[in-house]
C-alpha cells in the first residue's frame, strides 16, 4: 500500500482506483502553502498536484527518494519543473486529451459573449436600462464570414477551429510545425503569428506555456492586431502582454476581449477590471462535470500505475 496526496479536494468518485491506497485529501478549501506542501512531499509515496501548486526544483530536491510521481490534474505542466524532476527519477504526468472540448467550448464562450457584449447587455438588462428596442444598442461583430486565427494548433486549438465550421468561418493557424491533417479536414491555413495577428477578426490563443512562448504575443505583435478584432486566451496568462491588451481596449484599439487565465492568478491586471469591453472568468475552461471527473480519474490512474511500479500512462518526460 502506497501514501497517496492530493492537494485539493476532487470530483467525487476520480481517485476510486486508488482504493487499495492511503489517500489524504487536503480538505481544507484553500491551496497548501508551500511549507505545507514541501511538508508533504517528504511523507508520500505520490501527489496529485493542481496547476496552482508550484513544484519547482526546491520542492522537486525535498521530494527526491521518497514521491514517486506528481500526477498534475491538468494538461498544462508549467508549474512543474519537470528537468529537476527527471534528473531525480520522479515522474510527471499529466491530462492530456479529456479537457479538449470543455476547453474549446469555453474559447467559444467567450468569442461570442466579448464579440456580442453578453454579460455587459446582461448587467444592462437587470440594471432596468432596457427601455426598449435600440437601432444601435450593443453591436457586435459578425462571425459569419469572418477569419478566426488559432494560436497554437494542438488538441484543444484544433478543436475550437473545429467549431468555427458550423459558425461559417475560414481558418488560420500559427504553430510551430505544419498540421496536414488539420489542413486538409477542417481547410486551415498556416500562416506566420504577424499575418494571423494583421488578418483575424477573432483571434483565439492555445499556447502551452513554455519559455519560448512566454510574453510571445508581445506589445510588437498586438499592435498588429485589426481594431476590430477579438482576442481570447484559454491557455495560459503569461503568453500575452495584459496590460498591454489592457491599454488596446481602453483606447478602442482593439474592439473586445475575453480571458480564462491570466499572468499571476489569482491576481487580475487591475486595468483590466475596469473595462466594460472584457469578459473575464476565473480560469474554468475544463470545469465540465464530466471533464473535470475524467481528469480525476486520468491522474488516478497514473499514479496507481506508478505505485505497481509500471510506466504511467500519461508522462510528459520520460525518466
Ligand atoms: C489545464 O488543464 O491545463 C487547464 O488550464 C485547467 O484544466
Amino acid at each position: 500500500m502506497g501514501k497517496v496526496y492530493v492537494t485539493r479536494e476532487l470530483p467525487a468518485g476520480g481517485l476510486d482506483c486508488l482504493a487499495e491506497h492511503q489517500v489524504d485529501v487536503n480538505s481544507e478549501d484553500r491551496p497548501l502553502s508551500r511549507e505545507e506542501l514541501m511538508a508533504k512531499v517528504k511523507e508520500y509515496d505520490a501527489v496529485i498536484s493542481l496547476l496552482s501548486d508550484k513544484i519547482d526544483a526546491e520542492i522537486i530536491h525535498a521530494a527526491a527518494g521518497k514521491v514517486k510521481i506528481f500526477a498534475n490534474y491538468a494538461v498544462g505542466y508549467d508549474n512543474i519543473d519537470i528537468t529537476a524532476a527527471a534528473k531525480v527519477g520522479i515522474w510527471v504526468t499529466n491530462t492530456p486529451g479529456v479537457l479538449t472540448e470543455a476547453t474549446a467550448d469555453i474559447a467559444w464562450a467567450l468569442l461570442l459573449a466579448a464579440s456580442r457584449h453578453v454579460v455587459a447587455a446582461d448587467k444592462f438588462t437587470r440594471a432596468g436600462k432596457f427601455k426598449g428596442w435600440h437601432p444601435t444598442l450593443f453591436l457586435g461583430g459578425d462571425f459569419w464570414g469572418a477569419t478566426l486565427g488559432i494560436v497554437g494548433a494542438g488538441r484543444i486549438g484544433q478543436a475550437t477551429a473545429r467549431r468555427a465550421k458550423g459558425f461559417g468561418m475560414k481558418v488560420i493557424y500559427y504553430n510551430r510545425s505544419p498540421r496536414p491533417e488539420f489542413e486538409s479536414q477542417e481547410g486551415a491555413r498556416r500562416v506566420d503569428l504577424k499575418s494571423l495577428l494583421a488578418t483575424s477578426d477573432y483571434v483565439s490563443l492555445h499556447l502551452p506555456l513554455t519559455p519560448d512562448t512566454r510574453g510571445l504575443l508581445d506589445a510588437k505583435h498586438l499592435e498588429l492586431l485589426k481594431p476590430t478584432a477579438v482576442l481570447v486566451n484559454t491557455s495560459r496568462g503569461p503568453v500575452v502582454d495584459e496590460a498591454c491588451l489592457a491599454s488596446m481596449l481602453a483606447r478602442g484599439r482593439l474592439a473586445a476581449a475575453g480571458f480564462d487565465v491570466y499572468a499571476e492568478e489569482p491576481r487580475i491586471h487591475p486595468n483590466l477590471l475596469a473595462l466594460d469591453n472584457v469578459v473575464l472568468l476565473p480560469h474554468i475552461g475544463s470545469a465540465s462535470r464530466q471533464t473535470r471527473l475524467k481528469m480525476a480519474e486520468m491522474a488516478a490512474a497514473n499514479v496507481r500505475e506508478v505505485l505497481a511500479g509500471r510506466e504511467p500512462f500519461n508522462p510528459v518526460k520520460g525518466i
